[in-house]
This record gives structure tokens, C-alpha cells and sequence, in this order.
């Protein structure tokens, strides 16, 4: 019998059943997730940039993730992300949101939708007069808003500022949905 097979042979032993691995494809990286932890942690702990427009409610479109393999392995989906998943005007079968799975066994691997989701405005007004690398994406619907290299302008800015008050708007409404 070994050292670890020994009852109450002091300090417990970190359990691999406690950890999963998470496989996320954008950054070609593993990462281990508590078992029952939610996808958004894993993406967090690798400092991959997620907005959680809503507070991780199930509300936006800004935790959207595909599940590339390993779909049986995430907790199954509630009635809010369903109604969340059908705005999201980029989903597909294999979409989850992030906030709303919870790990429950090896073998997911995630990829996250291309394009950004529309962030602060001071950020996107610093850069007026220069062209947009990436896709700006509806924190919602997660629809293109303005395409990747459009000239930023004074009047895409208060498209994005328009964006980001029906947002607002939207999130203040269905608080206690
Ligand atoms: S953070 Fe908004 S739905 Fe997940």
C-alpha cells in the first residue's frame, strides 16, 4: 500500500475530480476550471477579454461562445440563456453563453465569436480619424455594427454612443426578468 492509499494519511491530496480542463481555441491553450465552475471563469483566467455586458446574467451577447466538441460535458441550458441565444443574430446550435455553463466534465473545447463587442466609447473615440481592426460587434445581438476597417468618424461614434444607450436601456428593463 502506498503513502496515498493509506487512510487519513495527513494533508488531503489535491483531487482530480475537483478540476476539468477546458480547451479554449482562440488562444490554442488548455486551462483548468473547478469542476462546476462556469465557462466565463475559464475564459477570465486566461485574460481573454470578455465584456459581461449584463453582469454574467445570461442577458448579452458579450459571453457568447461556440462549443466546438464537448457540448454534453457543460450544464444544460435555462430557459433565459435559450431566450438570450435566439437575439443573438450569430448563434448556432453549438452556441453557449459563458455565464450560463457550468463545467461538469473534461473534453470542452470553446471558440469565441470574431470581432469585438462594443466597449467604452472614450476607447473607440481615441481613435477617430483611424481605421477599425476588428469587427464591432452589438453587445446584445451581436451583430456587425461597424466593419473592420471603416474610417472612424465623428458620426460612428454616436452611433456606438446610440448603441450603447439602447443597451443600457435594455439591461435596466430586464433587471428582474
Ligand atoms: S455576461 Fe451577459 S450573458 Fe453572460
Amino acid at each position: 500500500m502506498t503513502n496515498d492509499q493509506l487512510p487519513f494519511s495527513g494533508a488531503p491530496k489535491p483531487q482530480s475530480h475537483m478540476v476539468k480542463t477546458v480547451r479554449l481555441e482562440p488562444i490554442a491553450q488548455n486551462t483548468e476550471v473547478q469542476t462546476n465552475a462556469n465557462l466565463l471563469a475559464a475564459l477570465l483566467a486566461e485574460d481573454l477579454h470578455v465584456l459581461k455586458e449584463c453582469g454574467g446574467r445570461g442577458m448579452c451577447a458579450t459571453c457568447h461562445v461556440y462549443i466546438k466538441q464537448g457540448m454534453d460535458s457543460l450544464s444544460p441550458m435555462n430557459r433565459r440563456e435559450q431566450r438570450t441565444l435566439e437575439v443573438i443574430t450569430t448563434a448556432n446550435p453549438n452556441s453557449r453563453l459563458a455565464c450560463q455553463s457550468r463545467v461538469l466534465a473534461d473534453g470542452v473545447v470553446v471558440e469565441v465569436p470574431t470581432g469585438m463587442y462594443i466597449d467604452a466609447i472614450e476607447d473607440v473615440e481615441a481613435l477617430i480619424g483611424r481605421r477599425t481592426e476588428q469587427d464591432l460587434l452589438h453587445p446584445i445581438t451581436g451583430e456587425v455594427v461597424v466593419e473592420t476597417g471603416k474610417l472612424i468618424t465623428r458620426s460612428v461614434i454616436n452611433q456606438l454612443t446610440d448603441v450603447r444607450l439602447q443597451v443600457g436601456k435594455y439591461l435596466a428593463q430586464t433587471r428582474d426578468a
